[in-house]
Protein backbone atom coordinates (compact mmCIF):
# COMPACT_ATOMS: atom_id res chain seq x y z
CA UNK A 1 0.00 0.00 0.00
CA UNK A 2 2.77 2.45 0.18
CA UNK A 3 3.31 2.43 -3.54
CA UNK A 4 -0.71 3.27 -3.54
CA UNK A 5 -0.10 6.09 -1.19
CA UNK A 6 2.87 7.38 -3.04
CA UNK A 7 1.35 7.09 -6.41
CA UNK A 8 -1.86 9.25 -5.18
CA UNK A 9 0.07 12.28 -4.09
CA UNK A 10 1.94 12.41 -7.53
CA UNK A 11 -1.33 11.97 -9.11
CA UNK A 12 -2.41 14.96 -7.49
CA UNK A 13 0.67 17.20 -8.33
CA UNK A 14 0.11 16.36 -12.23
CA UNK A 15 -3.38 17.61 -12.32
CA UNK A 16 -1.85 20.64 -10.00
CA UNK A 17 0.54 21.00 -12.70
CA UNK A 18 -1.76 21.04 -15.43
CA UNK A 19 -4.50 23.64 -13.89
CA UNK A 20 -1.14 26.05 -13.16
CA UNK A 21 -0.06 25.54 -17.08
CA UNK A 22 -3.61 26.69 -18.03
CA UNK A 23 -3.59 28.97 -15.60
CA UNK A 24 -0.53 30.24 -17.36
CA UNK A 25 -1.56 29.98 -20.48
CA UNK A 26 -5.42 32.13 -19.90
CA UNK A 27 -3.08 34.66 -18.32
CA UNK A 28 -1.23 34.92 -21.44
CA UNK A 29 -3.96 35.08 -23.68
CA UNK A 30 -5.36 37.66 -21.81
CA UNK A 31 -2.04 39.81 -21.57
CA UNK A 32 -1.44 39.03 -25.49
CA UNK A 33 -5.00 40.50 -26.36
CA UNK A 34 -4.79 43.64 -24.00
CA UNK A 35 -1.52 44.48 -26.14
CA UNK A 36 -3.27 43.88 -29.03
CA UNK A 37 -4.84 47.86 -28.48
CA UNK A 38 -1.52 49.29 -27.61
CA UNK A 39 1.05 50.87 -30.58
CA UNK A 40 3.49 48.52 -32.10
CA UNK A 41 6.14 49.62 -34.23
CA UNK A 42 6.43 46.47 -36.61
CA UNK A 43 4.71 44.71 -38.95
CA UNK A 44 5.62 41.47 -37.25
CA UNK A 45 4.63 43.03 -34.10
CA UNK A 46 1.26 44.33 -34.78
CA UNK A 47 0.47 41.03 -37.02
CA UNK A 48 1.41 38.50 -33.92
CA UNK A 49 -1.08 40.83 -31.65
CA UNK A 50 -3.46 40.91 -34.74
CA UNK A 51 -3.70 37.40 -34.59
CA UNK A 52 -3.92 37.10 -30.79
CA UNK A 53 -7.09 39.17 -31.00
CA UNK A 54 -10.41 37.37 -31.09
CA UNK A 55 -12.23 37.43 -34.30
CA UNK A 56 -14.36 40.06 -34.64
CA UNK A 57 -17.92 38.98 -34.78
CA UNK A 58 -19.85 39.76 -37.87
CA UNK A 59 -22.12 42.16 -36.36
CA UNK A 60 -19.17 44.09 -34.66
CA UNK A 61 -18.09 47.67 -34.98
CA UNK A 62 -14.97 49.04 -33.47
CA UNK A 63 -15.69 51.82 -30.67
CA UNK A 64 -16.42 55.31 -31.60
CA UNK A 65 -16.91 54.07 -35.49
CA UNK A 66 -19.88 54.07 -37.35
CA UNK A 67 -20.21 50.83 -39.41
CA UNK A 68 -23.10 49.97 -42.26
CA UNK A 69 -22.27 45.96 -43.36
CA UNK A 70 -24.66 46.78 -46.39
CA UNK A 71 -22.64 49.52 -47.48
CA UNK A 72 -19.31 48.08 -46.78
CA UNK A 73 -18.51 51.39 -45.08
CA UNK A 74 -16.37 51.97 -41.48
CA UNK A 75 -16.58 55.76 -40.94
CA UNK A 76 -14.70 56.87 -37.55
CA UNK A 77 -14.79 60.14 -38.11
CA UNK A 78 -13.34 63.25 -35.96
CA UNK A 79 -12.97 61.39 -33.19
CA UNK A 80 -9.58 62.12 -32.13
CA UNK A 81 -8.64 58.50 -32.23
CA UNK A 82 -4.62 58.25 -31.94
CA UNK A 83 -4.42 54.60 -33.49
CA UNK A 84 -6.14 52.70 -36.04
CA UNK A 85 -9.15 50.25 -34.45
CA UNK A 86 -7.48 46.75 -33.73
CA UNK A 87 -11.07 45.34 -34.49
CA UNK A 88 -12.10 46.79 -37.98
CA UNK A 89 -14.81 44.10 -39.82
CA UNK A 90 -13.61 42.20 -42.07
CA UNK A 91 -15.95 43.21 -44.89
CA UNK A 92 -14.91 46.83 -44.79
CA UNK A 93 -14.61 48.15 -48.61
CA UNK A 94 -14.24 52.23 -47.61
CA UNK A 95 -12.98 53.33 -44.63
CA UNK A 96 -12.70 56.92 -43.40
CA UNK A 97 -10.51 57.75 -40.88
CA UNK A 98 -10.93 61.30 -41.21
CA UNK A 99 -10.30 64.55 -38.49
CA UNK A 100 -8.55 62.04 -35.91
CA UNK A 101 -5.20 62.17 -34.11
CA UNK A 102 -3.11 59.49 -35.20
CA UNK A 103 0.00 61.18 -35.75
CA UNK A 104 2.10 58.52 -36.54
CA UNK A 105 1.15 55.06 -39.11
CA UNK A 106 3.31 51.91 -38.34
CA UNK A 107 3.58 49.36 -40.56
CA UNK A 108 1.25 47.12 -41.24
CA UNK A 109 -1.32 49.36 -39.50
CA UNK A 110 -4.22 47.40 -41.58
CA UNK A 111 -2.59 43.99 -41.20
CA UNK A 112 -5.16 41.87 -39.69
CA UNK A 113 -5.51 38.47 -39.59
CA UNK A 114 -7.63 37.38 -41.58
CA UNK A 115 -6.70 40.32 -43.74
CA UNK A 116 -8.95 43.18 -44.79
CA UNK A 117 -9.22 41.54 -48.67
CA UNK A 118 -12.21 43.82 -49.40
CA UNK A 119 -10.95 47.76 -47.71
CA UNK A 120 -10.48 49.39 -51.85
CA UNK A 121 -10.58 52.84 -50.71
CA UNK A 122 -9.13 54.40 -46.97
CA UNK A 123 -9.26 57.69 -46.36
CA UNK A 124 -6.85 59.44 -43.79
CA UNK A 125 -7.33 63.08 -44.75
CA UNK A 126 -6.99 65.39 -41.88
CA UNK A 127 -5.78 63.48 -39.19
CA UNK A 128 -2.73 64.95 -37.86
CA UNK A 129 -0.05 62.46 -39.30
CA UNK A 130 3.15 63.51 -39.11
CA UNK A 131 4.92 60.32 -39.65
CA UNK A 132 3.97 57.40 -42.34
CA UNK A 133 6.22 54.52 -41.79
CA UNK A 134 7.47 51.91 -44.21
CA UNK A 135 4.92 49.67 -45.26
CA UNK A 136 2.13 50.95 -43.60
CA UNK A 137 -0.06 50.11 -45.99
CA UNK A 138 0.95 46.81 -46.64
CA UNK A 139 -1.41 43.61 -46.38
CA UNK A 140 -4.74 45.63 -48.40
CA UNK A 141 -4.55 43.98 -51.38
CA UNK A 142 -7.43 45.58 -52.83
CA UNK A 143 -6.50 49.11 -51.63
CA UNK A 144 -7.33 51.54 -54.97
CA UNK A 145 -7.73 54.43 -53.43
CA UNK A 146 -5.83 55.99 -50.47
CA UNK A 147 -6.62 59.67 -49.19
CA UNK A 148 -3.18 61.23 -47.00
CA UNK A 149 -4.21 64.90 -47.80
CA UNK A 150 -4.15 67.43 -45.22
CA UNK A 151 -1.64 65.98 -43.35
CA UNK A 152 1.49 67.45 -42.21
CA UNK A 153 3.51 64.70 -43.17
CA UNK A 154 7.35 65.30 -42.01
CA UNK A 155 8.38 61.77 -42.43
CA UNK A 156 6.81 60.05 -45.39
CA UNK A 157 9.13 57.04 -45.65
CA UNK A 158 10.69 55.71 -49.17
CA UNK A 159 8.81 52.36 -48.33
CA UNK A 160 5.04 53.69 -47.89
CA UNK A 161 3.72 52.48 -50.59
CA UNK A 162 6.28 49.97 -51.80
CA UNK A 163 6.24 47.65 -48.66
CA UNK A 164 8.86 47.14 -45.88
CA UNK A 165 11.14 44.71 -47.38
CA UNK A 166 13.43 46.54 -48.85
CA UNK A 167 15.12 43.93 -51.38
CA UNK A 168 11.38 43.10 -52.58
CA UNK A 169 9.11 45.16 -53.86
CA UNK A 170 5.65 43.73 -54.56
CA UNK A 171 3.53 45.96 -57.39
CA UNK A 172 1.07 48.24 -55.18
CA UNK A 173 -2.81 47.75 -56.25
CA UNK A 174 -3.33 51.41 -55.92
CA UNK A 175 -4.85 53.35 -58.40
CA UNK A 176 -5.77 57.01 -56.99
CA UNK A 177 -3.37 58.33 -54.61
CA UNK A 178 -4.48 62.02 -53.42
CA UNK A 179 -1.17 63.97 -51.22
CA UNK A 180 -3.01 67.31 -51.28
CA UNK A 181 -1.33 69.75 -48.95
CA UNK A 182 0.72 67.43 -47.18
CA UNK A 183 3.63 69.99 -46.83
CA UNK A 184 4.60 70.78 -43.09
CA UNK A 185 4.91 73.53 -41.57
CA UNK A 186 8.65 75.30 -41.89
CA UNK A 187 10.30 74.67 -39.30
CA UNK A 188 9.14 70.85 -38.98
CA UNK A 189 10.82 70.53 -42.23
CA UNK A 190 14.05 68.43 -41.86
CA UNK A 191 17.14 69.65 -44.08
CA UNK A 192 16.07 67.39 -47.02
CA UNK A 193 14.13 68.60 -49.68
CA UNK A 194 10.20 68.31 -49.13
CA UNK A 195 10.05 67.77 -52.96
CA UNK A 196 12.75 64.81 -53.03
CA UNK A 197 11.22 62.84 -50.06
CA UNK A 198 7.55 62.73 -51.78
CA UNK A 199 9.40 61.84 -55.15
CA UNK A 200 11.35 59.06 -53.07
CA UNK A 201 8.01 57.88 -51.76
CA UNK A 202 6.72 57.71 -55.40
CA UNK A 203 9.65 56.06 -56.85
CA UNK A 204 8.41 53.39 -54.57
CA UNK A 205 10.83 50.84 -56.65
CA UNK A 206 8.53 50.99 -59.68
CA UNK A 207 5.98 49.56 -57.00
CA UNK A 208 2.80 52.27 -58.55
CA UNK A 209 3.26 51.48 -62.16
CA UNK A 210 -0.86 51.04 -62.13
CA UNK A 211 -1.40 54.56 -60.50
CA UNK A 212 -3.39 56.11 -62.71
CA UNK A 213 -4.70 59.64 -60.51
CA UNK A 214 -1.93 61.26 -58.04
CA UNK A 215 -2.85 64.75 -56.56
CA UNK A 216 -0.32 66.79 -55.44
CA UNK A 217 -1.92 69.91 -55.09
CA UNK A 218 -1.46 72.78 -52.21
CA UNK A 219 2.35 71.57 -51.55
CA UNK A 220 4.63 74.57 -52.29
CA UNK A 221 6.70 72.16 -54.32
CA UNK A 222 9.09 74.38 -55.60
CA UNK A 223 10.45 71.75 -58.54
CA UNK A 224 9.46 68.48 -59.84
CA UNK A 225 12.16 66.11 -59.00
CA UNK A 226 13.36 64.58 -62.56
CA UNK A 227 12.41 61.13 -62.26
CA UNK A 228 9.22 61.49 -60.03
CA UNK A 229 7.20 61.01 -63.54
CA UNK A 230 9.23 58.26 -64.98
CA UNK A 231 8.23 55.18 -62.53
CA UNK A 232 4.41 56.25 -63.02
CA UNK A 233 4.08 55.30 -66.32
CA UNK A 234 0.03 54.46 -66.11
CA UNK A 235 -0.69 58.06 -65.17
CA UNK A 236 -3.75 59.59 -66.08
CA UNK A 237 -4.68 62.66 -64.19
CA UNK A 238 -1.93 64.66 -62.79
CA UNK A 239 -2.47 67.73 -60.30
CA UNK A 240 0.10 70.02 -59.04
CA UNK A 241 -2.09 72.93 -58.37
CA UNK A 242 -1.38 75.11 -56.27
CA UNK A 243 2.10 74.45 -55.63
CA UNK A 244 5.20 77.03 -56.86
CA UNK A 245 6.55 75.85 -59.97
CA UNK A 246 8.66 78.50 -61.33
CA UNK A 247 9.39 76.19 -64.83
CA UNK A 248 9.13 72.71 -66.45
CA UNK A 249 12.25 72.87 -68.07
CA UNK A 250 13.56 69.52 -66.34
CA UNK A 251 10.75 67.19 -66.22
CA UNK A 252 9.68 64.72 -68.50
CA UNK A 253 6.54 64.55 -69.59
CA UNK A 254 7.75 62.07 -72.66
CA UNK A 255 6.80 58.61 -71.08
CA UNK A 256 2.86 59.57 -69.74
CA UNK A 257 1.32 58.30 -73.01
CA UNK A 258 -1.97 58.08 -71.19
CA UNK A 259 -1.79 61.12 -69.33
CA UNK A 260 -5.49 62.92 -70.05
CA UNK A 261 -5.15 65.54 -67.73
CA UNK A 262 -2.91 68.32 -66.04
CA UNK A 263 -2.77 70.43 -64.08
CA UNK A 264 -0.41 73.10 -63.38
CA UNK A 265 -2.84 76.32 -62.31
CA UNK A 266 -1.58 78.64 -60.12
CA UNK A 267 1.89 77.65 -59.85
CA UNK A 268 4.76 80.34 -60.30
CA UNK A 269 5.26 79.68 -64.32
CA UNK A 270 7.34 82.41 -66.36
CA UNK A 271 7.26 80.55 -69.43
CA UNK A 272 7.52 77.40 -71.40
CA UNK A 273 10.30 76.30 -73.58
CA UNK A 274 10.20 74.31 -76.67
CA UNK A 275 11.11 70.72 -75.16
CA UNK A 276 8.09 70.54 -72.94
CA UNK A 277 5.90 72.32 -75.52
CA UNK A 278 6.91 69.80 -77.93
CA UNK A 279 6.50 66.94 -75.38
CA UNK A 280 3.02 68.09 -74.69
CA UNK A 281 2.08 68.35 -78.02
CA UNK A 282 3.15 64.61 -78.64
CA UNK A 283 0.68 63.61 -75.70
CA UNK A 284 -2.43 61.77 -77.81
CA UNK A 285 -4.84 62.06 -74.97
CA UNK A 286 -4.05 65.13 -72.50
CA UNK A 287 -5.60 68.26 -71.61
CA UNK A 288 -3.19 70.68 -69.60
CA UNK A 289 -4.61 73.97 -67.63
CA UNK A 290 -2.38 76.54 -67.01
CA UNK A 291 -4.39 79.32 -65.55
CA UNK A 292 -2.85 81.76 -62.99
CA UNK A 293 0.96 81.49 -63.62
CA UNK A 294 2.48 84.95 -63.69
CA UNK A 295 4.26 84.48 -67.50
CA UNK A 296 7.11 86.91 -68.58
CA UNK A 297 6.15 88.08 -71.86
CA UNK A 298 9.63 88.96 -73.69
CA UNK A 299 11.25 87.39 -76.24
CA UNK A 300 11.73 84.06 -74.15
CA UNK A 301 7.63 83.88 -74.86
CA UNK A 302 8.01 83.79 -78.75
CA UNK A 303 7.71 80.07 -79.21
CA UNK A 304 4.76 79.59 -76.08
CA UNK A 305 2.86 82.21 -77.86
CA UNK A 306 3.27 80.30 -81.37
CA UNK A 307 2.69 77.54 -80.29
CA UNK A 308 -0.74 78.60 -77.90
CA UNK A 309 -2.05 79.53 -81.03
CA UNK A 310 -1.88 76.48 -83.14
CA UNK A 311 -2.66 73.96 -80.03
CA UNK A 312 -5.78 71.93 -78.79
CA UNK A 313 -3.39 70.78 -75.63
CA UNK A 314 -4.26 73.99 -73.39
CA UNK A 315 -7.77 74.58 -71.71
CA UNK A 316 -8.90 78.18 -71.92
CA UNK A 317 -5.84 79.57 -73.52
CA UNK A 318 -7.62 82.66 -74.18
CA UNK A 319 -7.50 83.17 -70.78
CA UNK A 320 -3.65 83.21 -70.49
CA UNK A 321 -2.11 86.44 -69.66
CA UNK A 322 1.26 88.51 -68.86
CA UNK A 323 2.33 89.33 -65.46
CA UNK A 324 5.29 90.92 -66.46
CA UNK A 325 7.15 93.70 -67.91
CA UNK A 326 5.37 96.23 -66.65
CA UNK A 327 3.74 97.41 -69.13
CA UNK A 328 2.33 94.32 -70.44
CA UNK A 329 0.52 93.53 -67.45
CA UNK A 330 -3.31 91.64 -68.69
CA UNK A 331 -2.02 91.65 -72.12
CA UNK A 332 -3.67 88.40 -73.28
CA UNK A 333 -0.94 85.61 -74.38
CA UNK A 334 -2.88 85.09 -77.74
CA UNK A 335 -2.98 88.48 -78.95
CA UNK A 336 0.57 89.07 -78.53
CA UNK A 337 2.92 88.98 -81.97
CA UNK A 338 6.83 88.69 -81.85
CA UNK A 339 6.65 92.49 -82.30
CA UNK A 340 5.69 92.99 -78.87
CA UNK A 341 8.09 90.08 -77.47
CA UNK A 342 11.61 91.79 -76.86
CA UNK A 343 13.94 91.79 -74.22
CA UNK A 344 15.78 95.12 -73.95
CA UNK A 345 18.81 94.85 -72.24
CA UNK A 346 17.41 97.26 -69.70
CA UNK A 347 13.61 97.47 -69.00
CA UNK A 348 12.53 100.96 -68.51
CA UNK A 349 11.55 101.23 -65.52
CA UNK A 350 14.75 99.60 -63.81
CA UNK A 351 16.66 102.48 -66.49
CA UNK A 352 14.91 105.50 -64.44
CA UNK A 353 16.02 103.52 -61.05
CA UNK A 354 19.18 103.37 -62.53
CA UNK A 355 19.30 107.59 -63.57
CA UNK A 356 18.63 108.11 -59.84
CA UNK A 357 21.42 105.42 -58.42
CA UNK A 358 23.76 107.14 -60.58
CA UNK A 359 22.74 110.71 -59.34
CA UNK A 360 23.13 109.39 -56.40
CA UNK A 361 26.65 107.78 -56.93
CA UNK A 362 27.49 110.81 -57.91
CA UNK A 363 26.55 113.39 -55.09
CA UNK A 364 28.41 110.64 -52.88
CA UNK A 365 31.34 110.95 -54.52
CA UNK A 366 31.15 114.82 -54.75
CA UNK A 367 30.75 114.82 -51.18
CA UNK A 368 33.33 112.85 -50.51
CA UNK A 369 35.70 114.77 -52.25
CA UNK A 370 34.76 117.92 -50.87
CA UNK A 371 34.97 116.05 -47.20
CA UNK A 372 38.82 114.96 -48.26
CA UNK A 373 39.38 118.67 -49.51
CA UNK A 374 38.18 120.24 -45.98
CA UNK A 375 40.13 117.53 -43.93
CA UNK A 376 42.94 118.02 -46.09
CA UNK A 377 42.72 122.34 -46.13
CA UNK A 378 45.71 123.13 -44.11
CA UNK A 379 47.74 121.04 -46.81
CA UNK A 380 46.13 122.66 -49.59
CA UNK A 381 46.47 126.25 -47.69
CA UNK A 382 50.39 124.86 -47.96
CA UNK A 383 49.83 123.55 -51.87
CA UNK A 384 47.93 127.58 -52.70
CA UNK A 385 50.95 129.15 -51.14
CA UNK A 386 53.37 126.91 -53.18
CA UNK A 387 51.59 127.43 -56.56
CA UNK A 388 51.30 131.08 -55.42
CA UNK A 389 54.91 131.14 -55.35
CA UNK A 390 55.79 129.49 -58.26
CA UNK A 391 53.43 131.90 -59.75
CA UNK A 392 55.28 134.61 -58.60
CA UNK A 393 58.68 133.58 -59.63
CA UNK A 394 57.19 133.32 -62.74
CA UNK A 395 55.40 136.27 -62.38
CA UNK A 396 58.90 137.62 -61.53
CA UNK A 397 60.74 136.59 -64.33
CA UNK A 398 58.05 138.06 -67.06
CA UNK A 399 58.09 141.12 -64.70
CA UNK A 400 62.15 140.94 -65.37
CA UNK A 401 61.80 140.08 -68.88
CA UNK A 402 58.85 142.29 -70.05
CA UNK A 403 58.99 145.15 -67.34
CA UNK A 404 62.27 145.81 -66.47
CA UNK A 405 61.81 149.20 -66.89
CA UNK A 406 58.62 149.61 -64.56
CA UNK A 407 58.55 151.12 -61.14
CA UNK A 408 60.85 149.28 -58.75
CA UNK A 409 58.07 150.23 -55.56
CA UNK A 410 55.78 147.74 -57.18
CA UNK A 411 58.41 144.85 -56.96
CA UNK A 412 58.94 145.93 -53.19
CA UNK A 413 55.29 145.35 -52.52
CA UNK A 414 54.66 142.89 -54.14
CA UNK A 415 57.63 141.13 -51.99
CA UNK A 416 56.60 142.81 -48.70
CA UNK A 417 52.90 141.36 -49.23
CA UNK A 418 54.07 137.61 -48.30
CA UNK A 419 55.31 138.02 -45.11
C1 LIG B 1 -11.34 66.34 -30.12
O1 LIG B 1 -10.44 67.26 -29.52
C2 LIG B 1 -10.87 68.60 -29.59
C3 LIG B 1 -9.81 69.48 -28.99
O2 LIG B 1 -8.71 68.78 -28.58
C4 LIG B 1 -12.20 68.77 -28.84
O3 LIG B 1 -12.66 70.09 -28.97
C5 LIG B 1 -13.22 67.83 -29.45
O4 LIG B 1 -14.43 67.90 -28.71
C6 LIG B 1 -12.71 66.40 -29.44
N1 LIG B 1 -13.67 65.56 -30.15
C7 LIG B 1 -14.09 64.40 -29.66
C8 LIG B 1 -15.09 63.68 -30.47
O5 LIG B 1 -13.67 63.97 -28.60
C1 LIG C 1 -11.63 62.13 -47.69
O1 LIG C 1 -12.29 62.82 -46.68
C2 LIG C 1 -12.24 64.23 -46.81
C3 LIG C 1 -12.86 64.82 -45.56
O2 LIG C 1 -14.10 64.30 -45.34
C4 LIG C 1 -12.96 64.64 -48.08
O3 LIG C 1 -12.91 66.04 -48.24
C5 LIG C 1 -12.28 63.97 -49.26
O4 LIG C 1 -12.99 64.26 -50.44
C6 LIG C 1 -12.25 62.47 -49.05
N1 LIG C 1 -11.45 61.87 -50.10
C7 LIG C 1 -11.96 61.09 -51.04
C8 LIG C 1 -11.00 60.55 -52.03
O5 LIG C 1 -13.14 60.85 -51.12
C1 LIG D 1 11.62 39.95 -48.86
O1 LIG D 1 11.10 39.41 -50.04
C2 LIG D 1 11.83 38.33 -50.59
C3 LIG D 1 11.20 37.91 -51.89
O2 LIG D 1 9.85 37.67 -51.77
C4 LIG D 1 11.81 37.17 -49.56
O3 LIG D 1 12.59 36.11 -50.05
C5 LIG D 1 12.39 37.68 -48.25
O4 LIG D 1 12.28 36.65 -47.28
C6 LIG D 1 11.64 38.89 -47.76
N1 LIG D 1 12.27 39.42 -46.57
C7 LIG D 1 11.58 39.76 -45.48
C8 LIG D 1 12.36 40.31 -44.35
O5 LIG D 1 10.37 39.61 -45.42
C1 LIG E 1 21.11 66.94 -42.33
O1 LIG E 1 21.22 67.09 -40.93
C2 LIG E 1 21.90 66.04 -40.29
C3 LIG E 1 21.89 66.28 -38.80
O2 LIG E 1 20.97 67.25 -38.47
C4 LIG E 1 23.34 65.96 -40.82
O3 LIG E 1 24.01 64.87 -40.22
C5 LIG E 1 23.31 65.79 -42.33
O4 LIG E 1 24.63 65.82 -42.84
C6 LIG E 1 22.50 66.89 -42.99
N1 LIG E 1 22.39 66.63 -44.40
C7 LIG E 1 22.55 67.60 -45.31
C8 LIG E 1 22.42 67.15 -46.72
O5 LIG E 1 22.78 68.74 -45.01
C1 LIG F 1 -2.79 76.76 -51.64
O1 LIG F 1 -1.73 76.20 -50.90
C2 LIG F 1 -1.52 76.81 -49.64
C3 LIG F 1 -0.29 76.20 -49.02
O2 LIG F 1 -0.30 74.83 -49.04
C4 LIG F 1 -2.76 76.65 -48.78
O3 LIG F 1 -2.59 77.26 -47.54
C5 LIG F 1 -3.96 77.25 -49.49
O4 LIG F 1 -5.13 77.01 -48.76
C6 LIG F 1 -4.10 76.65 -50.88
N1 LIG F 1 -5.14 77.34 -51.60
C7 LIG F 1 -6.14 76.69 -52.18
C8 LIG F 1 -7.13 77.53 -52.90
O5 LIG F 1 -6.25 75.49 -52.10
C1 LIG G 1 10.77 56.30 -70.96
O1 LIG G 1 10.56 54.92 -71.07
C2 LIG G 1 11.64 54.23 -71.67
C3 LIG G 1 11.23 52.78 -71.85
O2 LIG G 1 10.24 52.42 -70.96
C4 LIG G 1 12.86 54.38 -70.76
O3 LIG G 1 13.95 53.71 -71.31
C5 LIG G 1 13.18 55.85 -70.63
O4 LIG G 1 14.25 56.03 -69.71
C6 LIG G 1 11.98 56.61 -70.13
N1 LIG G 1 12.27 58.01 -70.20
C7 LIG G 1 12.03 58.84 -69.21
C8 LIG G 1 12.40 60.27 -69.42
O5 LIG G 1 11.50 58.49 -68.18
C1 LIG H 1 11.40 76.27 -81.04
O1 LIG H 1 10.75 75.56 -82.08
C2 LIG H 1 10.38 76.36 -83.21
C3 LIG H 1 9.60 75.50 -84.15
O2 LIG H 1 10.01 74.18 -84.15
C4 LIG H 1 11.64 76.95 -83.83
O3 LIG H 1 11.29 77.76 -84.92
C5 LIG H 1 12.38 77.77 -82.79
O4 LIG H 1 13.59 78.26 -83.32
C6 LIG H 1 12.67 76.95 -81.56
N1 LIG H 1 13.19 77.84 -80.55
C7 LIG H 1 14.31 77.60 -79.88
C8 LIG H 1 14.68 78.57 -78.83
O5 LIG H 1 14.99 76.61 -80.11
C1 LIG I 1 1.42 92.42 -84.44
O1 LIG I 1 0.36 93.12 -83.82
C2 LIG I 1 0.26 94.47 -84.20
C3 LIG I 1 -0.84 95.13 -83.38
O2 LIG I 1 -1.41 94.23 -82.49
C4 LIG I 1 -0.05 94.53 -85.70
O3 LIG I 1 -0.11 95.88 -86.09
C5 LIG I 1 1.06 93.83 -86.44
O4 LIG I 1 0.75 93.78 -87.83
C6 LIG I 1 1.22 92.42 -85.95
N1 LIG I 1 2.34 91.79 -86.62
C7 LIG I 1 2.29 90.56 -87.08
C8 LIG I 1 3.56 90.06 -87.71
O5 LIG I 1 1.29 89.88 -87.05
Amino acid sequence: MPGGCSRGPAAGDGRLRLARLALVLLGWVSSSSLTSSAPSTSSTSFLASAVSAQPPQPGQCPQLCECSEAARTVKCVNRNLTEVPADLPPYVRNLFLTGNQLAVLPAGAFARRPPLAELAALNLSGSRLQEVRAGAFEHLPSLRQLDLSHNPLAHLSPFTFSGSNASFSAPSPLVELMLNHIVPPEDHRHNRSFEGMVAASLRAGHALGGLQRLELASNHFLFLPRDVLAHLPGLRHLDLRNNSLVSLTYVSFRNLTHLQSLHLEDNALKVLHNGTLAELQSLPHVRVFLDNNPWVCDCHMVDMVAWLKETEVVQGKARLACAFPEKMRNRALLELNSSHLECDPILPPSLQTSYVFLGIVLALIGAIFLLVLYLNRKGIKKWMHNIRDACRDHMEGYHYRYEINADPRLTNLSSNSDV
